[in-house]
């Protein structure tokens, strides 16, 4: 499966702080936003990531990623020249989806919770269609809606309904067996002049391939639409890497337990910044998982 991170759009909800910078290249507590949501496509054990964004940001998210090699990655860039749309990405990622099936997760979008790992593993294999990850939210006029019925099969989706069906968001994560780019490239733009990414889902629902799964309560799946929401997202993680002493997206943890890199590689990018809190829990969780630096006499 390849991944894609798309990362562009305007971010004029959160101007002026995005007048000047990509705006999932703004912290959430100790990191980048981005690092979010690519430790999920790292989690889901997908290795090939393009990241798209805008002309003038994506010389920054190659500056601040390189090639991916330090996590045992491969990453590919793409510019989306205009913001005409999250289904755009299969258009522009034509050639990097190949004949493969594709993750596609908004740059913007966190996830946090227990046994991630399995829920992604368990169904980023054999995608026969499109899988959605549904979550229940206050307000879910502001997002992909999806409807179920009693046995808890999708019925429908719509794009921000002024009076939604169901209080279940469709996040911005999603998996896609390799018609996902046909499909895209027959939509047409949408009133508001988007390819609609719930166009492309509502096609695989139409031909009855469409799945749904429940993050659930015990999930977090944080906004950073807002600049209170961002503040919030960061909060959110700074108190669980307070009080649990462990951290959220670490990358180079995520690729050492995945097995992307070994402990060597790991305590090495680690202590690239080991003047920081973060660099510092790198370098021990390179030492945790058995790495001895190597005192010459
Ligand atoms: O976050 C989940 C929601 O994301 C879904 O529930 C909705 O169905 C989906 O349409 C989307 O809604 P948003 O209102 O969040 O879409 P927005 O236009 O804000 O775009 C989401 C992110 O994708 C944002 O960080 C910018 C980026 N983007 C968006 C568009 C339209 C691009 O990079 N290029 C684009 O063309």
């Amino acid at each position: 499966m390849k991944g894609i991170v798309l990362a562009g759009g305007s971010g004029t909800r959160l101007h002026p702080a995005t007048l000047a910078i990509s705006k999932q290249l703004l912290p959430v507590a100790d990191k980048p936003m981005i690092y979010y949501p690519l430790s999920v496509l790292m989690l889901a054990g997908i290795k090939e990531i393009l990241i798209i964004s805008t002309p003038r940001d994506l010389p920054l998210f190659q500056r601040l990623l390189g090639d991916g090699s330090q996590f045992g990655l491969d990453f590919s860039y793409a510019v989306q020249r205009e913001p005409r749309g999250i289904a755009e990405a299969f258009i522009i990622g034509a050639d990097h989806v190949g004949d493969d099936s594709t993750a596609l997760i908004l740059g913007d979008n966190i996830f946090h919770g227990q046994a991630f790992s399995q829920v992604l593993a368990e169904n980023s294999r054999d995608v026969e269609g499109c899988v959605l990850f549904g979550y229940p939210v206050r307000d879910p006029e502001r997002f992909g809606v999806a409807e179920v019925d009693r046995l808890g099969r999708l019925v429908s989706l719509e794009e921000k309904p002024a009076r939604p069906r169901s209080d279940r968001a469709v996040t911005g994560l999603y998996f896609y067996a390799n018609d996902v780019v046909e499909i895209a490239r027959s939509l047409r733009p949408s009133a508001r002049g988007e390819l609609e990414i719930t166009d492309v889902n509502r096609a695989y629902l139409e031909m009855g391939r469409a799945r749904l799964v429940d993050l659930g309560r015990g999930f977090a799946w944080l906004d950073t639409g807002t600049p209170q929401a961002l503040l919030q997202a960061g909060q959110y993680v700074n108190t669980m890497e307070e009080r649990q002493g462990v951290r959220i997206a670490c990358l180079e943890e995520v690729a050492l337990r995945m097995g992307f890199i070994d402990a060597e590689t790991c305590y090495r990018q680690g202590a690239r910044y080991r003047n920081s809190p973060y660099g510092q829990y790198v370098m021990s969780v390179a030492e945790q998982h058995g790495y001895r630096l190597a005192i010459s006499a």
